[in-house]
């Protein structure tokens, strides 16, 4: 009797022990399961990610390697963007700086003979001359509308070898900065702002009075773009901005050369500033992604990344379109992207630092 109860509890466990490995290894489920397990540890990173960068104050400190990693983990996780902080920083942007009715100097927002404080030093100023006001656009070169799906379009290596291009160029709204050259393969070729440092004029265009058609040319590849210009930053960029004015004017009626109205980016910058952004001065690139957070439904952010090496550690040129080195000022750049996390992590804006798919957006 006890070895046939013996017999018949072997012979149990054995059908115990072959259930269990049938679950393990011959149902379908134990793949999903696994699926699942990951899935799960994935959702535990991104959301341990998101509370990192969305509490994230300054780039000092920063261990590169693991930073970098972080990122690109980061930035594969799935982005929602999240309309009430959208619609928070929009109001706030509103109220305290109003790109809505004053980015640009129009004779609608401008008088003749008005004193116009420069931006970083207030203390000089210049009255607006008769003739460069009757220059100036009536309206925005978008009169008041709400612009839909914006992209801002930075000049960092990053956008190398992409694939970017068709993806930038489907949004309704393209903003460039200096110049920076145009190619349907990386970064696309549709603009509708593009920006003019006016040392590039003093340094690439001294003679276009004499030999306006390289500049010319070098604008008109935007099409119908306007030409933004910080005319009255610095008190050298008056001067170099008129230039480009008067000889633009009358040659591309359908390209206006716009002005940075001062106050507008000496509040920005103060605004900034208050929320702890510590840097000397805006980088126009950060500006102009703040005008679009408050006139943009939404704002997809590409080629800003202010570091040497890549998401996968590989060295990284700092301009798409050239070799060179960044200067010493420009080492607010990283306290900027660390911004732009920020803003990302909490749905406020897309970054993107990856290769573009076909499909994506
Ligand atoms: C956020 O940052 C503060 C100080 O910078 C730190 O004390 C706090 O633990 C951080 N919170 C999270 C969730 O990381
Ligand atoms: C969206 O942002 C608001 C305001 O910051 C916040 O209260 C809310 O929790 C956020 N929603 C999600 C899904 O993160
Ligand atoms: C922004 O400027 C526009 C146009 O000048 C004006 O109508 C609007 O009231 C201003 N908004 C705020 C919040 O000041
Ligand atoms: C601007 O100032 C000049 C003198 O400096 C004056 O002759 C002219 O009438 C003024 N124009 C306007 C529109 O105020
Ligand atoms: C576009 O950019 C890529 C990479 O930067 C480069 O290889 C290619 O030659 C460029 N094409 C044109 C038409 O400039
Ligand atoms: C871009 O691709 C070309 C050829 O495919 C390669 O030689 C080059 O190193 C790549 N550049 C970057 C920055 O990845
Ligand atoms: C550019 O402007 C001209 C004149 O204002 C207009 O006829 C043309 O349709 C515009 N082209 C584009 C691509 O918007």
């Amino acid at each position: 009797m006890a070895f046939l109860r013996w017999i018949f509890g072997l012979l149990i466990v054995l059908i115990v022990v072959y259930i269990v490995c049938v679950m393990f290894y011959f149902t379908p489920d134990t793949h999903s399961s696994r699926e699942a397990m990951t899935d799960a540890l994935q959702r535990l990173r991104c959301a341990k990610l998101k509370l990192k960068f969305s509490n994230i104050t300054s780039a000092k400190r920063l261990n590169m390697k693991s930073f970098t990693q972080e990122v690109d983990d980061f930035l594969n996780c799935p982005f929602k963007p999240n309309t009430t902080e959208q619609e928070i920083n929009r109001m706030r942007l509103q109220f305290c700086c109003n790109a809505t009715g004053s980015i640009f100097l129009t004779k609608r927002n401008t008088a003749v003979n008005q004193t116009i404080p420069y931006e970083t030093t207030i203390k000089s100023t210049y009255k607006m001359n008769p003739a460069i006001h009757s220059m100036l656009p009536e309206d925005f070169p978008w009169s008041g509308r709400r612009l839909g799906r914006c992209a801002v379009v930075g000049s960092g290596g990053i956008l190398k070898n992409s694939s970017c291009g068709r993806e930038i160029d489907s949004a309704d709204f393209v903003i460039r900065f200096n110049l920076a050259y145009i190619n349907d393969s990386d970064v696309g070729l549709k603009t509708d702002l593009v920006t003019i440092n006016p040392s590039q004029i003093q340094r690439e265009y001294n003679n276009m009075e004499k030999n306006p058609d390289p500049f010319v040319e070098r604008v008109s590849v935007y099409r119908n773009a306007s030409l933004a210009m910080p005319a009255f930053a610095y008190t050298y960029c008056t001067g170099l901005s008129f230039r480009a004015l008067k000889l633009l004017h009358p040659v591309r009626p359908q390209q206006p050369v716009v002005f940075f109205c001062p106050d507008y980016m000496r509040t920005l910058h103060r605004v900034w500033k208050g929320r702890g952004l510590k840097v000397a001065r805006l980088s126009s690139g950060f500006m102009l992604i703040s005008t679009a957070l408050e006139l943009c439904e939404s704002v997809h952010v590409y080629g800003f990344w202010p570091f040497d090496t890549d998401l996968q550690d590989n060295p990284v040129p700092y301009h798409y379109y050239d070799q060179i080195r960044p200067y010493r000022t420009q080492h607010r750049m990283p306290e900027e992207f660390v911004r732009l996390l920020l803003l990302h992590s909490q749905g406020a804006l897309k970054l993107h630092l990856h290769p573009c798919s076909s499909d994506d957006r």
